[in-house]
């Protein structure tokens, strides 16, 4: 009895736990609370998977019970031996033909998904004309994220900017060991690899939103802290975001003195790995939108105060083994001061992440965004096979290095 009563408790104990962490579940990072397309299809599988399970498990715990009460044995039959029975035509037939059934219900949609989540073929729209596409091609980076928005001249590093209501494409590489870029609350994780293949693959947001991601692959002491954000804003927004981050001017004067003295410290100490506005430079992020971004690092609270001591550490304590620790600047507190002010003043775009969540919803249908890019890659995208935009952003990657 004593047993039986520390069983329930231990299943009470789960009962509450399973309550306490359904609370977890944040609308910015929960795989549980999708906000597009591609999680909620993932979703709904495991929905599907579920309710699968379930009526296994409900059909098999029905059975057991039964037999077992209808089937124990009685008083007065200490003897008795239940009439034998060997082989049933009929019950060897159900107990083949549904699980076919089950598996076939769980297969469908599966193979179904597995196909049209990666599926980066253009959309088609109402009208049926196939959608101009934004590509971005994707580097992941021991233990960062670089991205470049193909033909729009746009660079970035860490927080990846996105229309809502529309599909952005993904084409993915690494530049050392296998990542997995992963958004829960956008889409399925994807494998980023260093040899030669791009992984490809779309997302979107129904809502405008800062959405965490995370890297979904073991890549070294610092995998747990390879984060990322997508910024999602309004088309009216991005495609301002689009074209003020084209036009900047890495040489442009800061507005106050430290952070005109800072620019230089960067010039002399930090631009032979890191970049400022549209410069291929990738050794390092770029830092064309620093002054917008979230979080320091990809992790830590955005403040002067972090950012001083990761330029001052190298972020050797703050994200070890970080490929910075190897640099070989030495800067005075001064200098990182000023350094720190610089980086905190690159704001190029109005747009920043409180437009995401600001609510606020500009109409555009990008399509300036594109004329743009036919007149700057000199050919149409229009009727693009697949294998035109692999080989194409392969060639503008490779371009850039
Ligand atoms: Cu990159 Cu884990």
């Amino acid at each position: 009895m004593k047993g039986l009563t520390s069983k329930f408790k231990a299943v009470g104990a789960l009962m509450i736990l399973a309550l306490i962490l359904s609370g977890c579940g944040e609308e910015f990072l929960s795989a549980l609370r999708p906000q597009g397309q591609g999680a909620s299809d993932i979703l709904s599988l495991m929905i599907l998977s579920i309710a699968v399970m379930m009526f296994v498990f409900v059909v098999v715990m029905v059975i057991y019970v039964f037999v077992i009460l209808k089937f124990r044995k009685k008083k007065g039959q200490e003897d008795f031996i239940p009439e034998q029975v060997e082989g049933s035509h009929t019950l060897e037939t159900l107990w083949t033909v549904v699980p076919i059934i089950l598996i076939l219900i769980l297969a469908v949609p599966t193979v179904q998904y597995t196909f049209s989540l990666v599926d980066t073929s253009p959309q088609v729209n109402a009208e049926g004309e196939e959608e101009d596409q934004i590509w971005v091609n994707v580097t992941g980076k021991q233990y960062w994220w670089h991205f470049e928005y193909e033909g729009m001249d746009v660079t970035t590093s860490q927080e990846i900017y996105i229309p809502t209501d529309r599909r952005v494409y993904l084409s993915l590489h690494s530049e050392d060991v296998i990542h997995s870029f992963w958004v829960p609350t956008l889409q399925g994780k994807i494998d980023v690899n260093p040899t030669g293949n791009r992984n490809e693959i779309w997302i979107d947001a129904d809502k405008e939103g800062v959405y965490w991601g995370k890297c979904a692959e073991f890549c070294g002491p610092s995998h747990s802290l390879m984060d990322f954000k997508v910024v999602a804003v309004s088309p009216g927004e991005f495609e301002q975001w689009v074209k003020d981050m084209r036009n900047i001017d890495p040489e442009e004067t800061p507005e106050s003195e430290v952070a005109t003295a800072g620019q230089e410290v960067f010039a002399n100490n930090c631009m032979s790995c890191h970049a400022n506005g549209t410069s291929p430079n990738k050794i390092g992020p770029n830092v064309s939108n620093f002054g917008d971004r979230e979080r320091i690092a990809g992790v830590l609270e955005y403040n002067k105060e972090n950012l001083m001591e990761w330029i001052e550490t190298k972020g050797e304590e703050m994200k070890p083994g970080n490929m910075m620790t190897t640099a070989a600047y030495d800067l005075s507190d001064e200098e990182l001061d000023q350094v720190a002010e610089y980086l905190m003043s690159l704001s190029p775009s109005e747009i920043t992440p409180e437009n995401a969540e600001d609510n606020e919803y500009i109409e555009s249908d990008l399509s300036d965004l594109f004329i743009d890019q036919e007149e700057n890659e000199d050919e149409g995208s229009e009727g693009e096979s697949e294998g035109d935009s692999e080989g194409e952003s392969e060639e503008d990657s490779d371009s850039n290095q």
